[in-house]
């Protein structure tokens, strides 16, 4: 029905069989990093498990090293799938009875490696990732972050020539999505395997992809090197999905928070307050309940106003509905929040916690730069740019991460 020319969705009302992926021809070549890309549904993941036949193939041909893979006995299957293709799933995989370094070691232990160089390259992968010193660990110990540098050591550790990877970073926050993406660019240039990468993240696909191949209902409606996509949008479908790159329009604000340097609880007095304002450099802090739950915001002068008149609550100094916005808001509705004044903006999350700031000097950058890795997003929590982004931070409570152990407790101890 398809080769005559009716579209997925006939086919799938008349019949209520999916096109999972049609007529999909493309080349991936030594040592690139091939991205698929496409909405949700498109059939990436499709395509990614007839790579390694997941899923079997109606017809057509899937050659590695010249042998196809269709067609091909399971059994032989197998044994290609441990010597030379790996794959990293989005929800890592890993087995959570193991320690850190027996998952890592796992598709070793699979191709029948020696104990002693298991261990020995299952800890080279684990330095890889940064892991040195949580080989001894369980899973269950772990952050998300951490379990995906174990899924990504495990893929590494086995030597593989060619990784499959569906959406191995999806589930990270945004800002350990990043130093994902920028450890793993780091390990591809030296250890160069071929990577066949699948997203649902335009950001990522042309941050990480030499080639990128689009896909639109179970098809490939372009295949280009990023800037050929860029300039080049084979259709009006592509073209939409580039607009996307507008990235005033799209980034949002988890791309550009940083947490915030202090924070103060509303049940802490005003001296205590001030006197870890000072400390910090702050003209305003954030103040939020013992749940870590934005209540409201106070400036410096009026803090310190209620503490020469020995108060002993923030009450009559707090604004009781600060600037915030959610994680998802698209930055360039933030932008308009520091007309009036430089102070800084609450990102609060589902149950009204405090997650982070915005403050202007990063938010410019973000707006500005599109995201590369001279922008904000991970490295701002060491450094600014410009100066610009020193003074926002001069004014502003956030921008460096916290350092003190303090209020930690949520109950106010003394600072
Ligand atoms: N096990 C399945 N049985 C039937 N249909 C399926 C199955 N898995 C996927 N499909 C269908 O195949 C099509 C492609 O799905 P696929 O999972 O490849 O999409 P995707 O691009 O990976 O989407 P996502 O970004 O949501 O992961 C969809 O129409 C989906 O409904
Ligand atoms: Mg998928």
């Amino acid at each position: 029905m398809r080769r005559s020319d009716r579209s997925k969705a006939e086919v799938e009302r008349e019949t209520g069989a999916t096109i999972g992926v049609y007529d999909a021809s493309f080349e991936v070549f030594e040592g690139e990093i091939f991205v698929i890309i496409g909405l949700s549904g498109s059939g990436k993941s499709t395509l990614l498990r007839l790579v390694n036949r997941l899923i079997d193939p109606t017809e057509g041909h899937i050659l590695l090293d010249g042998e196809d893979l269709a067609g091909m006995s399971m059994k032989r299957v197998r044994d290609l799938r441990r010597k030379k293709m790996g794959m990293v799933f989005q929800h890592f995989g890993l087995l959570p009875n193991r320690t850190v370094l027996s998952n890592i070691s796992f598709g070793l232990e699979v191709q029948g490696v020696s104990a002693s160089e298991r261990e020995k390259k299952g800890m080279e992968a684990l330095h890889m990732v940064g892991l040195d010193g949580q080989e001894n660990k369980q899973i269950t110990e772990l952050s998300g972050g951490m379990k995906q540098r174990v899924g990504l050591a495990r893929a590494l550790a086995t030597e593989q020539e060619v990784l499959l990877m569906d959406e191995p970073f999806s589930a990270l926050d945004a800002l350990i999505r990043r130093d994902m993406q920028n450890l793993f660019l780091d390990i591809q240039g030296e250890i160069k395997r071929t990577v066949i990468f699948v997203t649902h993240d335009l950001d990522e696909a042309l941050r990480l992809g030499h080639r990128v191949a689009i896909m639109k209902d179970g098809e490939i409606v372009q295949l280009g090197d990023p800037e050929e996509i860029l300039t080049n949008p084979a259709d009006e479908y592509v073209e939409r999905f580039i607009e996307d790159v507008d990235y005033a329009k799209v980034r949002q604000v988890d791309a550009v928070m940083v947490e915030p340097k202090e924070v103060a609880y509303e049940s802490e007095g005003p001296r205590v307050v001030l006197r870890r304002m000072r400390q910090a450099g702050m003209s305003s802090i954030f103040v939020v309940d013992g749940e870590r739950r934005l209540v409201g915001v106070c400036e410096a002068e009026d803090v310190a106003r209620l503490a020469e008149r020995g108060e002993n609550s923030l009450g009559d100094a707090m604004d009781r509905s600060p600037k915030s916005v959610g994680r998802e808001t698209p930055l360039r509705d933030v932008l308009p929040m520091f007309v009036e004044d430089n102070a800084p903006v609450a990102v609060v999350g589902k149950q009204g916690r405090l997650k982070g700031v915005v403050v202007r000097g990063s938010l410019i950058a973000g707006l500005t730069t599109g995201g590369d890795e001279n922008g904000t997003d991970g490295e701002s929590l060491d450094g600014w740019r410009d100066e610009e982004g020193a003074m926002a931070r001069d004014a502003a409570s956030g921008g460096l991460p916290r350092s003190g152990a303090d209020s930690g407790d949520g109950g106010g101890g003394p600072a």
